[in-house]
């Protein structure tokens, strides 16, 4: 540590220790500091702040090794992603800070996206927790074990708001809802980088993917996104905007196209809106070779790209090396701006000023030994198997089959129930499968010897080997046995059994970057799996892994009781258990809309009143379909409990509300049946006519509540003038007099209404 300084305060030529040491958020003093800093750089060191580069390969002696380590020792490199081992990072950064001229750090970035090694369920599961609190702790947890592996800088939280479950990277953000998905935004924000940025616990969040990614046409993964203003500052933008608030440091521009013009290429996105209108002051990145990409959306050749995107506001280049390659080029031909070139570099070497690392470069690797106590610590992991039953959904439960009693022969059957490498989910670069129970193992451990569990796997994924060969590209599981074979092994199993649980559905893969599909109903193997399974006449409990809403309306005709598990992460198997044998009543309550058929998307609740809107029932001339309803079959907000709750009437303290007042509107809440349970009550708001056309209800508060048996609570909601804004046609957040509808109930279906004024 003191050399280092003493090396940096050599280097940067007279600037003083005492200076050095000044905490990250004097801002007059790092701007002093990064003057001083940048009066020494030349013109290809300021390029090099600019340059994102792949550290894997560093590491691991790929072919691009020479290069890579030769970038960072000139001063080439401005920060560095993928590289998964504490020692590794410090012998990075030794070169950098040792090696090269001005003895500048880099920052280390990795997508940490649903825990680190510890895993948490994927974030479309953890939203479906609606536990704030819980949430931000996941995302403690993740930069505590990620901080400890050296990495200072993490590319989440993903919030893009998405209405269409084909697209595979559904799975990464917080499903349909603009204000849900806000409060979640923040929550990542502040459990990422705590109050201390520099402290060595906490990292650096990039709020992605910038913007409107999860609009994606038909989708398909990196397509245009193309929507009016007033959708996009209604229905998109607020989750950013609410990361950006809580403090979001930096920022990933996404892949698609915004109003014709690639994100990563767009001056209003990145610079209008982003740092003009919300007052952003981190730095943007691309995304993994998203400046070059935009020659396929032909936006010209890389001297093109580099301008678009320089000039654009997009500091940092992933793994493109076209800014190393171009920039000066394109200064000398006047395309870019030596003050566009110096506010870049100023951003980025902020964000290592404000992580501390001017101060010690080494502060996030130098002790080695601190993840041994950290990763996957058993606090961890008790914290990750609470919220993973959190997140689990309870879609069907007849004749309260769930949960299981620990007695006679459970068939556990399913090409999930015995795998555990898909546990994790997407995105989950340190999990490490070894250490975690496969669903089998923790059943078996939880019954003990009150019960015996009997297991067959049933069937692959899907008949067609060639198909799960490409959807599967690292975690491959499938039997060599034929279907034939498979299929008698369960039906023996099965046959066996007093009951039989499925882990059916998706493996980790089939969701994700590069995961779109259309046919999301159970797929082939499995379903008729199922289908000769129910002919048995037992009763069957499906537990469905996926990372996107499935189309499960066989599932919903046929089985006894469906409980939506998602990947869960590590803790899986146990909180599973803690769930299928009732120790815990599930609580989560969907945040993405199950449909009956993939042809409804996209959709949300909050659809838009149409001018000629359905009735109860089936009509012509109507919004629908001819064939399938217009909702969902299991609607935002849904999720059972294995207790009841009733709710009473709703009581507002007045049915006029000024615009600096307040009214309240409450409801008791009565657990009525025999399991101690969470409820997720919630509120929503419809503003029946305004100068634009307004959504038909709106998710505009929720409270997550624990009642015993027996137990009520009242609930209050208080509604203020604030609460009812949105944008106008002329983009103006405002709110209109006049009458609203209020509802409150378990779901965005079932709700009680009242109803209110605005003077
Ligand atoms: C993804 C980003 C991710 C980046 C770096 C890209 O392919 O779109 O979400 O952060 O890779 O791994």
């Amino acid at each position: 540590m003191r050399k280092t300084i003493i090396f940096l305060t050599l280097c940067l030529a007279g600037l003083s220790a005492a200076l050095l040491a000044q905490p990250a958020t004097d801002t007059k003093q790092m701007n002093k500091f990064i003057d001083r800093l940048m009066s020494q750089m030349t013109l290809q060191e300021k390029i090099g702040q600019l340059n994102l580069v792949e550290g894997d390969d560093v590491v691991s002696g790929g072919k691009e090794k020479a290069a890579f380590v030769q970038m960072v020792k000139d001063g080439m490199a401005g920060a560095m992603l993928d590289i998964m081992d504490v020692k590794k990072i410090y012998a990075v950064q030794r070169m950098a800070v040792e090696e090269s001229r001005l003895h500048i750090p880099l920052f280390f970035g990795l997508d940490v996206i649903h825990g680190y090694s510890t895993v948490f369920p994927i974030p479309l599961g953890l939203s479906c927790s609606w536990d704030i609190d819980a949430i931000e702790r996941s995302a403690r947890i993740a930069a505590t074990e990620a901080t400890s592996e050296g990495l200072c800088w993490n590319f989440s939280p993903m919030v893009d708001i998405c209405h269409d479950g084909r697209w595979g990277r559904i799975a990464e953000g917080a499903g349909e809802d603009p204000y849900l998905g806000s409060q979640i935004a923040a929550a990542m924000v502040r459990g990422y980088q705590g109050t201390d940025l520099s402290a060595d616990n906490t990292m650096m969040a990039c709020v992605k993917h910038f913007g409107m990614y999860g609009a994606s046409d038909g989708g398909q993964d990196y397509n245009i996104a193309d929507m009016s203003r007033w959708r996009m500052y209604n229905e998109y933008l607020p989750p950013y905007k609410a990361a950006i608030d809580a403090g979001a440091f930096s920022v990933m521009s996404s892949f698609n196209v915004v109003d014709g013009i690639p994100a990563t290429g767009n001056r209003w996105l990145l610079t209008e809106l982003l740092r003009n209108q919300w007052g952003f002051r981190g730095f943007v990145v691309s995304d993994y070779e998203s400046i070059t990409d935009m020659t396929n959306h032909s936006i010209g050749d890389s001297l093109d790209c580099a301008t678009a995107s320089l000039n654009a506001g997009l500091d940092l280049d992933m793994c493109s090396y076209v800014y190393i390659r171009k920039v000066e080029q394109l200064l000398r031909e006047g395309r870019i701006s030596m003050k566009t070139i110096n506010q870049a570099v100023r951003r980025i070497l902020e964000a290592k000023y404000r992580l501390g690392l001017f101060d010690d470069p080494y502060r996030y690797c130098r002790d080695t030994l601190r993840r041994d106590s950290i990763i996957l610590c058993p606090q961890h992991r008790a914290e990750a198997r609470r919220i993973a039953a959190e997140t689990f959904v309870l879609l069907k439960n007849n004749g309260n089959i769930l949960p299981l009693k620990k007695q006679g022969k459970i068939a556990l059957i399913g090409p999930m129930a015995n795998d555990r490498l898909n546990l994790s989910g997407t995105w989950s670069w340190c999990a490490q499968p070894d250490r975690y129970l496969t669903l089998l193992e923790g059943l078996r451990r939880a019954v003990d010897d009150h019960a015996e569990i009997l297991y067959a796997r049933g069937c692959n994924l899907m008949y067609d080997a060639a198909m799960e060969d490409r959807m599967v590209r690292r975690k491959k599981m499938r039997d060599p046995r034929s279907d034939e074979q498979l299929l008698n092994e369960a039906l023996q199993v099965a046959d066996k059994a007093d009951v039989i649980v499925c882990a059916m559905g998706e493996c980790a893969e089939m969701s994700g970057e590069a995961a779109s599909m259309v046919g999301i109903e159970m797929p082939d193997a499995q379903r008729a799996l199922l289908e000769a399974l129910a002919k048995t006449g037992k009763p069957i409990i499906l537990l469905n892994f996926s990372g996107r809403p499935m189309v499960l309306k066989w599932e919903n005709d046929n089985l006894d009781a469906i409980l939506q598990v998602w990947f869960a992460g590590s803790e899986t198997a146990d909180a599973i258990a803690d769930v299928l044998f009732g120790q815990v009543s599930p609580s989560g309550h969907l945040t993405t809309t199950f449909p009956h058929h993939v042809g409804q998307y996209p959709m949300t609740y909050a659809r838009y009143a149409s001018g000629r809107p359905m009735g109860e029932r089936f009509q012509r001339f109507k919004t629908n379909y001819l064939d399938v309803p217009v909702e969902g079959l299991f609607p935002f907000g849904y999720g059972l409990s294995y207790t009841t709750f009733q709710y009473s009437p709703i009581t507002l303290s007045d049915s006029l509300l000024t615009s600096s007042g307040k009214i309240t509107a409450s409801v008791t809440i009565t657990n009525t049946g025999n399991y101690d349970a969470d409820e997720i009550v919630q509120l929503y708001i419809r503003d029946i006519s305004g100068s634009v056309v307004r959504p038909i209800k709106e998710l505009k508060g929720f409270e997550r509540i624990t009642l015993k048996r027996g137990e009520s609570r009242t609930i209050h909601f208080e509604i203020t003038e604030p609460m009812l804004r949105f944008y106008n046609k002329d983009l103006k957040h405002t709110s209109e007099p006049g009458d609203f509808t209020l509802m409150i109930g378990p779901n965005s279906r079932d709700l009680q209404t009242r109803h209110f004024t605005l003077k």
